[in-house]
Parts: structure tokens; sequence; C-alpha cells
């Protein structure tokens, strides 16, 4: 299969309409944490983009460009104190560029650049809900592992789930 072309690069005010036009989707908030706005509008956009623009360098934040247009999101979020050393992955793409294998490279473009560019990590993780299928074969696909399941980790739409927790350690 050849991969879609995609680029990820830092997101722009411009964005903003793209990004809810593809983040409105009540299929992507199903499988998401509960602070990703359904519905997703503009305004939304406008101040989750505003937020990201507003973190220091280097960018923790990238948008997934298709033929110039940003359609998904990937972004870390570095923990603290003790666990300083790691950091949780999240991603979402517009459903209209679903299973074409664009997730899988940008999963990997994004952990060589996390690694390459905030020297403190180590690790980097994402917990899956379990009926996440995709995402937890993005994840092995991209060279990650599944250390463990945290059972009844998470409730989503009133519903209490195991997560499956996959990392990557830095070589
Ligand atoms: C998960 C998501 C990011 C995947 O993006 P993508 O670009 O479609 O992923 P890829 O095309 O690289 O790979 C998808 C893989 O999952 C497989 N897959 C898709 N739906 C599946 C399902 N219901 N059951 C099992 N496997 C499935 C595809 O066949 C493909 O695997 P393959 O290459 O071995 O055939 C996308 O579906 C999405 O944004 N979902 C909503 C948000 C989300 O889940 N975010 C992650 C939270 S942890």
């Amino acid at each position: 299969m050849e991969t879609t072309k995609y680029k990820l690069r830092e997101w722009r005010l411009s964005d903003v309409a793209s990004l809810a036009e593809n983040a409105n989707n009540i299929h992507i908030w199903n499988n998401v944490r509960d602070y990703f706005p359904n519905p997703y509008s503009e305004e939304d956009g406008r101040q989750f983009i505003e937020m990201v623009l507003a973190k220091p360098a280097p960018a923790t934040d990238r948008a997934i460009v298709i033929d110039g247009k940003a359609v998904g999101g990937m972004g870390i979020v570095p923990q603290t104190d003790v666990e300083r050393i790691s950091a949780e992955i999240g991603y979402w793409l517009g459903e209209d560029y679903w299973n074409r294998g664009i997730m899988t490279a940008a999963v990997k473009e994004m952990t060589e650049y996390v690694f390459l560019n905030f020297p403190e990590l180590y690790k980097i993780y994402a917990p899956v809900f379990d009926f996440n299928l995709a995402s937890q074969r993005v994840l092995q696909k991209a060279g990650f592992e599944r250390e463990a399941i945290l059972k009844q980790a998470a409730i989503k739409n009133d519903k209490i789930i195991d997560e499956h927790y996959y990392s990557i350690l830095k070589m």
C-alpha cells in the first residue's frame, strides 16, 4: 500500500476552519479523552491553536497536513516530577483519510522527532481504549510494544473500559 503524502508541521491560525471541519466527528471523539471538544467548533479550534502557539519551543503539538490542509493532529504531553522522562502521545485524523497508512507513518515520524528534540525524554506511551483496534494496530506498526493492560482504567460514554498501554523506549 502506498501511503498518502502528508506533512507534519506546526499549527497555524489559518488552520482553524480545516481543523474544526475534520475534528468535528463523534467517531473521533468516541476514541479520545473527554476534553476533546464535541461538537468541535471553529472557536474550539482557535483556542486550541492559540494555546499550542503560546507554548515554548520545541513544539509538542503538530498538525497532520494533506494537500495543504490540516486534517489531523498529534501531540505529546511530557510528564512531571519523577515521571519527567516520559511523555504521553495522542493523535487523531479526519475520517476521510483513515486506513491509508497515514497515522502509522506520522507516529513513526513524531517518535523520531520527539527523541531528537526532547533529550530529557526516554519513553513515549499511549493508553488506548480496549476496543480501539485501529489505534493499537498503528502503534504496533510504528514499533511500540504493549506493556500492560490497565484494567478498568477509564470511563467513556458511561462505560468502564480497560486500557492497553503501549510504549516505545529511546534506543
Ligand atoms: C486510529 C487512527 C488514528 C488510525 O489512523 P489511520 O491513518 O487510519 O491508521 P493506519 O492507516 O496507519 O493504520 C490503521 C490500521 O488499523 C487497521 N484497522 C482499522 N480499523 C480496524 C478495526 N476496526 N479492527 C482492526 N483493525 C483495524 C487497519 O487495517 C490498519 O492496519 P493494517 O495496515 O495492518 O491493515 C484513526 O482511525 C483515528 O483518528 N481514530 C479516531 C481517534 C483515535 O482513535 N485516536 C487515537 C486514540 S489512542
